[in-house]
C-alpha cells in the first residue's frame, strides 16, 4: 500500500490516478485545507494533518504502508516571503513529523516534491542536478532543508528517498477528470485562463525587461501527467533497491510568459486584456530543466512536451469547471 500525503491536491491527485491505473494500492492522507475530496478518485481518504505523528503512524500501520509519497507542502513563493513561519512550520517541521511516523511504523521509502526553487538563480540553463542549490526565498529554502533532512535520515536510519525537483507543473489530466484548482490562484496558466473566461478583468505579466527573447520570464512547463508518471517510476526505482537520488523534472524547453499568454488566447479562442506590470521579487529570468538523469536512471520520458497540449488540457478542465471542484 502506498500512502500519498496531500493526495487530494493538484499533483497528488494526478499521481494517485496514475498509480491506481497501473494497479498500485493507494491510501490518501490529506487535511483538505488545499486539497479537494472530489479529486480523490477510487482510493480511501484519511483526513488528517501531517503534524499528527500518532495518527500518521497509525494510518501507516493500519494500511501496512510500503512507501510514502509526500506532496503535503505549501507552495507559494510570494506567500513564503510574507509568512515564513507558515512554510517552516508546515514544510520543514511537517516533513520531520512524517519521517518520525515512518520510523515508528517501520516504513523505509519516501518520494517527495522538491522544486526548481532550490536552485535560486542558476549559473546557467538548462539546470542539472550538480548545479549549486542556493535558494533565494523561504519556499525554496524549506524545500532544500527537506532534501537535506531526508539525506540525514537515510544515513542514520536507512530511509531511502527520491526527491523530484519539479519545474513548472502545468496542464490537467488528459482524460478530463482531474484539474488544477488552487485558492488563491497565483500561477501563470490558470490565471491567464481566468482572464480568458472573464473571471478576472486582465492578466498582468510580471516584468517585461528580463534578458530573454521578448523581455518576459522563461519557464519550463511540465505536464502534470508526466510528473505523475515520474512518481510511479521513482517508486519502481526504490522498490528495485535503487539508491536515494534527486532528479530535475522539466521538458527541457523554455517558453516565455508572453508566449504562454498568446497560446492561451489561441487555444481558448478568446481575447483578453494583458499588460506588463512590475517584476515579481525573486523571479529568476530563466529556469529550464536538464532532465537527462531522470531519463537515464528512471527511464522517464516527457510524453507531453507540447505547450499546446499543456494549455489545452488546462483550458478544457477550467472551461468545464469555472468554479473548481
Ligand atoms: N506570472 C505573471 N503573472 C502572473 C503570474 C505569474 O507574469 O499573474 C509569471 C511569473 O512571474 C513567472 C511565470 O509567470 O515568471 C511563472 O509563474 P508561476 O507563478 O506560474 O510559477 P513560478 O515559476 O513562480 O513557480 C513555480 C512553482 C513553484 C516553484 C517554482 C520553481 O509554482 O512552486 O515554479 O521555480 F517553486
Amino acid at each position: 500500500m502506498i500512502l500519498v500525503l496531500g493526495g487530494a491536491g493538484y499533483i497528488g491527485s494526478h499521481t494517485v490516478k496514475r498509480l491506481l491505473k497501473r494497479g498500485d494500492k493507494v491510501v490518501v492522507y490529506d487535511d483538505l485545507s488545499q486539497g479537494h475530496r472530489e479529486a480523490v478518485l477510487d482510493a480511501p481518504l484519511e483526513e488528517g494533518d501531517i503534524s499528527d505523528v500518532d495518527r500518521l503512524a497509525g494510518v501507516m500501520e493500519q494500511y501496512k504502508v510500503e512507501a510514502v509519497i509526500h506532496f503535503a507542502a505549501h507552495c507559494y513563493v510570494g506567500e513564503s516571503v510574507e509568512l515564513p513561519a507558515k512554510y517552516y512550520h508546515n514544510n520543514v517541521a511537517g516533513t520531520l513529523r512524517v519521517l518520525e511516523a515512518m520510523l515508528r511504523a517501520g516504513v523505509d521509502k519516501i518520494i517527495f516534491s522538491s522544486s526548481a526553487a532550490t536552485f535560486g538563480i542558476p549559473p546557467g540553463n538548462p539546470i542539472t542536478e550538480e548545479m549549486p542549490q542556493e535558494p533565494i526565498n523561504p519556499y525554496g529554502r524549506t524545500k532544500l532543508i527537506m532534501e537535506q533532512m531526508l539525506h540525514d535520515f537515510e544515513v542514520a536510519h536507512g530511509i531511502r528517498y527520491v526527491a523530484l525537483r519539479y519545474f513548472n507543473a502545468a496542464g490537467s489530466d488528459q482524460e478530463g477528470i482531474l484539474g488544477e484548482w488552487h485558492d488563491p490562484e497565483t500561477h501563470l496558466i490558470p490565471l491567464a485562463i481566468y482572464a480568458a473566461l472573464g473571471k478576472i478583468e486582465k492578466f498582468v505579466i510580471n516584468g517585461g525587461e528580463f534578458d530573454t527573447p521578448d523581455g518576459t520570464c522563461v519557464r519550463d512547463f511540465i505536464h502534470v501527467d508526466d510528473l505523475a508518471e515520474a512518481h510511479a517510476l521513482a517508486l519502481d526505482h526504490l522498490r528495485d533497491n535503487g539508491p536515494s537520488r534527486s532528479f530535475n523534472l522539466g521538458n527541457g524547453k523554455g517558453f516565455t510568459v508572453a508566449e504562454v499568454v498568446d497560446k492561451i488566447r489561441a487555444v481558448s479562442g478568446r481575447d483578453f486584456r494583458s499588460e506588463i506590470g512590475p517584476a515579481r521579487p525573486g523571479d529568476p529570468a530563466v529556469l529550464v530543466a536538464d532532465a537527462t538523469r531522470a531519463r537515464k536512471e528512471l527511464g522517464w520520458r516527457c510524453v507531453c512536451p507540447d505547450l499546446d497540449v499543456i494549455v489545452r488540457t488546462a483550458w478544457d478542465w477550467l472551461e468545464k469547471h469555472p468554479e473548481g471542484y
